[in-house]
């Protein structure tokens, strides 16, 4: 398997001194599932934004698809490496639903047709087909969610980042975004506290604590293990016996 994402000894701290980061190593190859789970402010949210360039590492290395994630290379690193943020609204900024999905596609230069196209499929993809002439900030926050995701499934990216899924989701829109993501072959990093979703979808799991990874393995291993789970303000799943 080839290696897609590489972090080294990565560092962040916010403007505020907060240090959310405190040396990371990891490494996710070509069509892997990695989970990322940790207790809230754990820096999970603040590690996923380093993958396209959103925040900028203060120290260590970020490389994506073998490039560098830097200035340079950013335009290139955000056609192929899609984040779906935790929170909707700062997702959709566009005056209808249309416009939300059209904006990545268009701004990749697709021609008309295919802007239109792409943005079908990515609206039947979340089954929020009817919903393109919506607009964005009337919907409620679980139908926010899943256009949030059609945003970026309409630009068809090699890296999938999601962050905090299925929450507000109700359990059929939750359970058919967990077969959606099953169906994809491409990388995926989600991370989150539903961890029935993780294990779903996810071979690996890479747990964080107070900026450092703690652990990283098979996500059978992982998420069964209560002490570990425990000791990091974490539940087992319940069907792995909570
Ligand atoms: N904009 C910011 N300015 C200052 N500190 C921040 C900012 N965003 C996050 N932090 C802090 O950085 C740390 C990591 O936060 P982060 O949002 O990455 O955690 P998380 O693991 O995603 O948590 P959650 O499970 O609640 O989503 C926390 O201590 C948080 O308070
Ligand atoms: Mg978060």
């Amino acid at each position: 398997m080839s290696r897609i994402i590489k972090i080294r000894n990565l560092e962040y701290v916010y403007p505020d001194g907060t240090k959310a980061l405190k040396g990371i190593d990891l490494d996710v190859f070509k069509e892997e599932s990695v989970g990322l789970i940790g207790p809230n402010g754990a820096g999970k949210s603040t590690l996923l934004l380093h993958l396209n360039g959103i925040l900028k590492a203060g120290r260590g290395l970020v490389e994506v698809l073998g490039m560098k994630v830097k200035e340079r290379n950013i335009i290139k690193v955000r056609q192929r490496v899609a984040i779906v943020f935790q929170e909707p609204d700062d997702q959709l900024f566009m005056p209808t639903v249309f416009d939300d999905v059209a904006f990545g596609p268009i701004n990749l230069g697709y021609p008309e047709e295919k802007v239109r196209v792409s943005v079908k499929e990515a609206l039947k993809g979340v089954r929020m087909e009817s919903y393109e002439k919506r607009c964005s900030h009337h919907l409620s926050f679980g139908e926010k969610k899943r256009i949030s995701l059609a945003t970026v499934l309409s630009m068809q990216p090699e890296i999938l980042i999601l962050d905090e899924p299925t929450s507000n989701l109700d359990p059929r829109a939750r359970r058919h975004l967990i077969e959606l993501l099953r169906s994809f072959t491409l990388t995926k990093i989600v991370a989150g506290h539903d961890l029935e979703l993780i294990l779903g979808i996810c071979q690996r799991v890479v747990l964080l604590d107070e900026g450092r990874i703690v652990a990283n393995g098979d996500a059978r291993n992982v998420l069964s293990n209560k002490s570990l789970m425990e000791s990091h303000g974490l539940e087992l799943p319940l069907s792995l016996g909570a």
